[in-house]
């Protein structure tokens, strides 16, 4: 009988990404969405799965709502993606980011316990977890925490909530510590495809300008398909772990607009940005660079889009879909 997975989080970045890796594999999806009212299919529309997709609705704010969702399916995996995932809105909504990012786990990971404990659940921490925390320069699973966002704080919280019910009640549950991946259905508000997006409309007259903060921050971008398998394998393990995922390479949001620039052939990008205090962060996590050894070694899992690649497999994308708005 084929496997059944519940995404949740499933109209964003990393849900179509995944959905269409377990279809491919045979898997049932199940699709957690907020409401079927209004639903905004873009990002499934774009790797054409959106009508292969069992949607059902649940909101992670909402603990009735999880566990209905989870008695209905009763699925072999789940993998918990939704969350209010902007680090820069985090402050002004830290009630909101905490009671989806935090405590929506915990009612989702009781949801679980009581009615469907075989299940294996994988939920979506980050590397933004580390904040200052660094080891020589990079950051693995021994690491320590110092979040810096409200945002942050919350995943550590659901972080330890996920090892908690694997150490108190025996639930199969891994934590993956992803560090920063993109791809053309980034939303637009992070600050990869708000370079990319930028960039196209500047190359086709669409804008003069693009308003960022911190040029500086570095970070360890990764392409969304590569970080997709990594979930998926960290599930196929005999036994639940945390894992740290990344390319083991950073590069500073200066290097990305030098390259996106340079992809949609427009010299001197430095005419085009203004730096705008509004897009500075009261607390900045300044570097990450990932170790991800343990998952080389253990997961067999390996990035195969390179940064060069991912900026113009991005920049490429936008140019493509701004173009079409051009008639
Ligand atoms: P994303 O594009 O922001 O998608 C998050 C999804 O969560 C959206 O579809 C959103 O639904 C849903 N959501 C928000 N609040 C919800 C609620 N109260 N109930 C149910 N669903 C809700 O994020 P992503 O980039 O795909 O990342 C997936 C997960 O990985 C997130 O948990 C993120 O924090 C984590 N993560 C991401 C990265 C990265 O670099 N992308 C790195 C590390 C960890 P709507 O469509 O209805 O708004
Ligand atoms: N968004 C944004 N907009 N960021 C900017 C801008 C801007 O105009 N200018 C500079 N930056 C800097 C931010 O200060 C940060 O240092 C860096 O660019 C990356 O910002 P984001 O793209 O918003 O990503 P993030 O690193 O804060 O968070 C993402 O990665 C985390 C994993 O490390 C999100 O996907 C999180 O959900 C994820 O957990």
């Amino acid at each position: 009988m084929a496997k059944t997975a519940l995404i949740t989080g499933i109209l964003g970045q990393d849900g179509p990404y995944l959905s269409k890796l377990l279809l491919a594999k045979g898997y049932k999806v199940y699709g957690m969405i907020r409401r079927y009212s209004n639903p905004n299919f873009e990002t499934l529309d774009y790797l054409e799965i959106t009508d292969k997709i069992e949607f059902i609705e649940g909101d992670m704010g909402d603990e009735s709502s999880l566990m209905n969702v989870v008695r209905t399916v009763r699925p072999d995996e789940v993998y918990n993606l939704a969350a209010q995932s902007f680090v820069g809105d985090s402050w002004q909504m830290a009630k909101l980011t905490t009671e989806v990012n935090a405590l929506g786990v915990l009612y989702l990971l009781n949801s679980l316990k009581i009615f469907s404990p075989t299940t294996k659940f994988y939920q979506a921490s980050t590397s933004e977890m580390f904040g200052l925390g660094n080891t020589h320069g990079y950051q693995d699973e021994k690491t320590s925490f110092h979040p810096r966002s409200p945002y942050g704080i919350a995943k550590v919280y659901a972080h330890w909530m996920t090892v908690n019910f694997r150490e108190s009640y025996g639930l199969f549950t891994a934590s993956g510590i992803l560090f920063n991946h993109e791809s053309p259905v980034r939303g637009k508000q992070f600050v990869t495809r708000k370079i990319t997006d930028g960039a196209a409309r500047i190359k086709y007259g669409l804008a003069k300008k693009i308003n960022l903060g911190n040029l500086d921050a570095k970070r360890d971008w990764g392409f969304a398909g590569d970080y997709a398998e990594a979930m998926y394998l960290m599930l196929q393990q005999d036994k639940a772990d945390d894992y740290v995922i990344g390319t083991g390479q950073n590069h500073s949001v200066k290097e990305f607009v030098e390259l996106a620039f340079k992809y949609a052939e427009i010299p001197d990008w430095k005419k085009y940005i203004v730096i705008d205090p509004r897009f500075k962060r009261p607390a900045e996590v300044y570097e990450l660079k990932a170790k991800p050894e343990k998952a080389l070694k253990i997961l067999g899992w390996r990035p195969k889009v390179t940064f060069a690649e991912l900026v113009k497999m991005m920049v490429k994308a936008d140019m493509k879909r701004v173009k079409t708005l051009l008639v």
